[in-house]
């Protein structure tokens, strides 16, 4: 049986909607996670929510505990991760507001706790990663954003930097020449961890800003709180769709 688990980014702290049965605050062998787990009922269906920033947002993307988080929403039964995640936009048709659903990724980032194969090494595991998504939930997430008449992007690369700065203008142009259409700080090393644990893994980003040098005014933490607003019910909506399924 599948059980659902979102993982809310910025903007999507609290899931409205969500009636609460339980919160259950998760201690793994890998430490805190970001946010109580909460479980309860969402679009008629069985639900597991976890704020990937803490609840308030006070997680910036580098201090995440990436492994903590995944094992504890394995250990809540979770089957399928549904990944919320802001975005800024590389790609002409990435303007603000609009959706993509990655079919592939290039990690930048560094330093992080980024696999649970760490200790044992004895039986170093290379887990496949050629396609770090899985098809079947990305199909999900398209199908309900295509009822929901969002305009989205069903394919596209997404950068993960390490933040929390944004990017220079010369780096994007670097993940745009490595062909990045997308450029946000959590993909990784969740989307690796996930499969790790075999875990179904798709994310839904939504653009709030143009990546850095894509346009002229300076981007400002006011302009992407306005797309985050502005975007948070077609994410509730399609969400909801998937989870109604
Ligand atoms: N770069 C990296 N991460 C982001 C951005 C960006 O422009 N916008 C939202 N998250």
């Amino acid at each position: 049986m599948t059980v659902y688990a979102i993982i809310g980014g910025t903007g999507l702290t609290q899931l409205e909607g969500l009636s609460i049965r339980q919160a259950l605050p998760m201690n793994t062998p890998y430490g805190a996670t970001s946010a109580d787990i909460l479980q309860g009922e969402f679009a008629g269906r069985e639900v597991l929510f976890l704020a990937r920033h803490g609840h308030p947002h006070r997680v910036p993307p580098h201090r995440v505990n990436y492994r903590a988080n995944l094992w504890a929403l394995k250990q809540a039964g979770a089957t399928s991760i549904l990944a919320v995640n802001a975005v800024g936009g590389i790609h002409s048709a990435m303007g603000t507001g609009h959706f993509c659903v990655p079919h592939q990724l290039i990690d930048y980032t560094s330093g992080r706790d980024h696999t649970f194969f760490a200790d044992d090494l004895e039986h170093v595991t290379h887990i496949d990663f050629s396609y770090p998504y899985t098809e079947s939930l990305r199909g999900q997430l398209i199908a309900a954003l295509v009822a929901e008449g969002v305009a989205h992007s069903g394919e596209g690369v997404y950068a993960c930097t390490q933040g929390p700065r944004l990017e220079t203008a010369a780096e994007i142009v670097r993940l745009e020449r490595d062909g990045c259409d997308i450029v946000g700080m959590t993909g990784m090393p969740e989307a690796a961890l996930a499969r790790e644990l075999e875990l179904d893994y798709a994310c839904l980003a939504l653009v709030v800003n143009p990546a850095a040098g894509k346009a002229t005014a300076v981007i400002t933490m006011v302009e992407i709180e306005a797309a985050l607003h502005q975007g948070m019910g077609k994410v509730k909506a399609t969400l909801a769709r998937v989870l109604a399924g």
